[in-house]
């Protein structure tokens, strides 16, 4: 593993030093999940990342790399689901196995736990799975019992069933369109189970997180935004909280309901 310190300086002064961790990591796998969908398998020098963590891949060609949650992870191998959006994507999906990818790991901070939330509800919207799937993964293995809703527009877009019934097997999937699992969207769900002060944990759509943070009591919510570096060093991911000017990348991207200014 790389650790290269990465220090921002105006001419001969050092201003801030940034330690970030940086491996190549090889494809093991990078199979197609759902439309538009994969799960990029990668093996390399991954010790457990916390839940809610996030990962930065270099796609030769493009100058900024891109964010990507950890899914799932064990010592030697991290598995990330990433839905194509753009040419990143779409060039990541061309990857085989044996291909290298260089990896900044282990960024952002994660969720957190406290026995006073309650029984907890997990929230994916869409590919938000990715950053909750670790989470529900750490509860079943601590023991704590938690509700989980994983919503999709429609049945094609559904992946990832087998994975998290193996976790909570009563964990709901619903679609907009009624097509797989219960109809409705994520909000109607949370009401139709009469889930609005539930403590939840949540990552989706800056739209349909909203929704839930309007509709719902407290929580934490990871956030997204286009990213620049990813490790805190250029402010491209500031946004104004009730603490002041917090960095996604770098505060979070996992944020207290009670300190979004939404
Ligand atoms: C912390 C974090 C974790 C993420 N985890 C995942 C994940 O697990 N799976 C996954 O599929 N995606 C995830 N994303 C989003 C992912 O980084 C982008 O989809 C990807 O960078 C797009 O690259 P591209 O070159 O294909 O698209 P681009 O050509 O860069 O963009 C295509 C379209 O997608 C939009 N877009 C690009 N990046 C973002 C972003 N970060 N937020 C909102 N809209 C964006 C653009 O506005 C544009 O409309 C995450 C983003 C962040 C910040
Ligand atoms: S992306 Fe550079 S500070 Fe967050």
């Amino acid at each position: 593993m790389v650790s290269p310190s990465t220090p921002l300086s105006v001419g001969k002064l050092s201003i801030i030093t940034i330690m970030v961790k940086v491996v190549n990591c090889k494809v093991i796998s990078n199979l197609q999940i759902a439309n538009q969908t994969y799960e990029l398998a990668l093996q390399g020098p991954t010790s457990w990342l916390k839940p809610g963590k996030f990962v930065n891949l270099q796609i030769p060609g493009f100058f900024l790399r891109r964010p990507m949650s950890v899914c799932r992870n064990n010592n030697n191998t991290m598995f990330i689901i990433y839905r194509i959006v753009g040419n990143g994507t779409s060039q990541l999906a061309t990857y085989h196995p044996g291909t290298f990818v260089n990896v900044i790991i282990d960024l952002g901070n994660s969720f957190t736990y406290d026995k006073n939330y309650g029984k907890p509800l997990i929230i994916a919207g869409g590919l938000g799975l990715g950053s909750v799937f670790n989470l529900a993964t750490s509860f079943k293995k601590r023991k704590i019992a938690f509700d989980m809703i994983c919503g999709f527009k429609t049945k094609d877009d559904v992946c990832y069933i087998k994975e998290v019934k193996a976790i909570n097997p009563n964990a709901i999937f619903c679609t907009d369109d009624g097509s797989y699992g219960e109809k409705g969207n994520i909000v109607q769900i949370i009401n139709n189970h009469d889930w609005t002060n539930r403590y939840y944990y949540l990552c989706g759509s800056t739209n349909m997180m909203k929704a839930v943070y309007r509709n719902c009591q407290r929580g934490q919510l990871s956030l997204e935004s286009r990213m620049g570096c990813g490790f805190g060093a250029c402010m491209g991911c500031s946004i104004k909280t009730k603490k002041g000017e917090k960095r996604i990348c770098k505060n979070g991207p996992i944020f207290f309901s009670e300190d979004l200014l939404w």
